[in-house]
């Protein structure tokens, strides 16, 4: 076979190729050596011992123990899809992301996930769910690495794992369901209040969706974007499912759980293979870039809270449709590295405190579990844009680099010239003039209004189910004061709420401790939209 790509590092760029193992004449061992047998050790006679001296023993055995790697740390549970996103050519005004530009196609990658379970877990259970796109973008990849709910439990990474130790399984039993385990999740929930917001995501019917394809996708952070002009915006991304937003019922997610597990992997590989290939629309919220970050009074760096889309519509920028199911598991959904900071020039990072630890976090766990530095040399993980790095050796690495001087300027090896205005330009953003703090801002303070607007906007039997799945899940609690406390903070968001729930455990109904705000429903919450029709 003619190489894919000649580069520098002589690691090819662009999709990874089929291997040929398995197709050849004859089997081999790992060395290319011809095997007459691959199904009797060498023995000492037919009766054994078996010798230590049996080299294709020993080389089978030893690759096949060490065939797992770690699973993620959390989103364990994922399947994933190659596609193709092309752009409408109108985000060009507000970023000069070239595969943003009209008619331009990209190969994606997308990974879904679940966020607790571990790789072997149900589909079908209620959590939030990842949406990581890799856009192998001629201007380096992008990852677009969001979920399936617009905000996040919490405003600032350095608690990420303190509540995925509180939801992840329980630490003596491991299984979720353990004594406690309910507890240690609504113990955290309901004394760090700000994420109220995004358990009500989960305990609608947004937690349990009806496939992969029905799932809509949000980036949750605030980007920066830069125009070809140098003009800044800021905006947030979220992904449409063309087939429409669609859930489980909570009976229909339980059985599905018990009778194929697999229920959202085997809907995605077999809607691709009938060649209904699912779609999204991209489309972003764009904001004017302004000193003090904010959109309608809403923090946009706060991770929290979502700007509504009747205060600012979703505009759409392209189209991602998935056609192709791996050809290797390992080799492209495990292997499958994202991370934030994978950003073309157009696209910047802000400071959102959440995601601004993500951008440490995602590497450092990447260093483990994919077995040191040199991922990016994996074929899934492979830029398909040309690769001309001074990165040099470390475990595990593919190139043979030629040259001695990886480092610039240099009056070796051609000097490693830098491009002067194409590449990935740092936004010069200020940075507030303030002493080092660990403080939030106060604009974070508000963790109930938004938890209210979203309730307020369902209609009747959505909001059946919500009552119905914390009525469920807090009767799991064994501790009367974490019950209690959730419930309070039920009260801070609407009355009914919080009355249907204590009624169904047996408590008392408490009085709200924050004011409750006279709001409007959002129209776009609703999945169901408008008023339920009455039986
Ligand atoms: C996966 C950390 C918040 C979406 C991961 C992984 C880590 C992590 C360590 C495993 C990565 C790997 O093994 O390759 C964090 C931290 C967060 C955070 C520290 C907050 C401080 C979020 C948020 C979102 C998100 C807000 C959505 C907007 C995802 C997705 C994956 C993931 C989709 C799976 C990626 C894949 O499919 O390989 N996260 N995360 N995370 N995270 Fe986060």
């Amino acid at each position: 076979d003619a190489p894919e790509t000649v580069t520098p590092t002589g690691i090819p760029t662009g999709a990874p190729k089929v291997s040929k193992s398995q197709q050849g004449e004859f089997l081999t061992t790992a060395q290319g050596a011809r095997l007459r047998d691959t199904d009797h050790s060498l023995k000492a006679g037919p009766r054994g011992p078996v010798l230590l001296q049996d080299h294709h023993f020993r080389e089978k055995m030893t690759h096949f123990d060490h065939e797992r790697i770690p699973e993620r740390v959390v989103h364990a549970r994922g399947a994933g899809a190659h596609g193709t996103f092309t752009a409408y050519g109108s985000a060009t005004e507000v970023t000069k992301a070239g595969f943003l530009a009209k008619g331009k196609e990209t190969e994606v990658f997308v990974r879904f996930s679940t966020v607790l379970g571990s790789r072997g877990s149900a589909d079908t259970v209620r959590d939030t769910r990842g949406f990581a796109t890799k856009f192998y973008t001629d201007e380096g990849t992008f990852d677009l690495v969001g979920n399936n709910i617009p905000v996040f439990f919490i405003q600032d990474a350095i608690k990420f794992p303190d509540i995925i130790h509180a939801a992840k399984w329980h630490p003596d039993r491991e299984i979720p369901q353990a004594q406690s385990a309910h507890d240690t999740f609504w113990d955290f929930v309901s004394l760090h209040t700000e994420a109220q917001h995004h358990t009500m995501w989960n305990m609608s019917d947004r937690g349990i969706p009806r496939s992969y394809r029905h799932m809509e996708g949000f980036g949750v952070h605030t980007f920066r974007l830069v125009n070809a002009a140098g003009e800044t915006v800021l905006a947030k991304f979220h992904w449409k499912p063309k087939l429409g937003v669609h859930s489980l019922d909570w009976e229909e997610a339980q059985i599905a759980a018990g009778v194929d597990p697999d229920f959202h992997r085997r809907d995605l590989y077999d809607s691709i293979e009938a060649g209904a290939f699912p779609e999204w629309e991209l489309g972003l919220q764009v904001f004017p870039d302004s000193e003090e970050e904010t959109f309608a009074g809403i923090d946009l760096l706060d991770a929290t809270k979502i700007v509504p889309e009747e205060l600012a519509p979703v505009q759409p920028v392209g189209k991602l449709v998935l056609t192709g199911v791996p050809t290797n598991f390992h080799a492209e959904v495990e292997q499958v590295a994202f991370h934030l900071g994978h950003l073309p020039p157009g696209i910047d990072v802000t400071n959102d405190p959440l995601l601004q630890g993500r951008l440490f976090s995602y590497v450092d766990t990447q260093l483990t579990r994919l077995g040191g530095p040199n991922y990016s040399q994996i074929p899934i993980n492979r830029p398909h844009a040309p690769v001309n790095d001074m990165l040099r050796d470390g475990f595990h690495q593919h190139a043979v680099h030629g040259g001695v001087a990886p480092y610039r300027p240099n009056s070796l090896d051609g000097g490693n010239p830098f491009t002067t205005d194409t590449g990935f330009l740092d936004l010069p953003v200020r940075v507030a003039e303030s002493a080092k703090v660990r403080e939030n801002p106060v604009s974070f303070d508000d963790h109930y209004s938004q938890v209210r607007q979203f309730w307020l906007s369902m209609s009747p039997v959505e909001k059946e189910h919500i009552v119905r799945a914390y009525t469920f899940e807090l009767a799991k609690c064994y501790e009367q004061a974490i019950k209690e406390r959730q419930v309070q903070c039920l009260a801070n968001i609407d009355p009914v709420l919080c009355e249907q729930v204590a009624t169904g455990l047996g408590l008392p109904v408490p009085e709200p401790t924050v004011p409750l705000q006279d709001l409007e429903p959002s129209p776009v919450l609703s999945q169901v939209g408008g008023e339920w029709p009455a039986d």
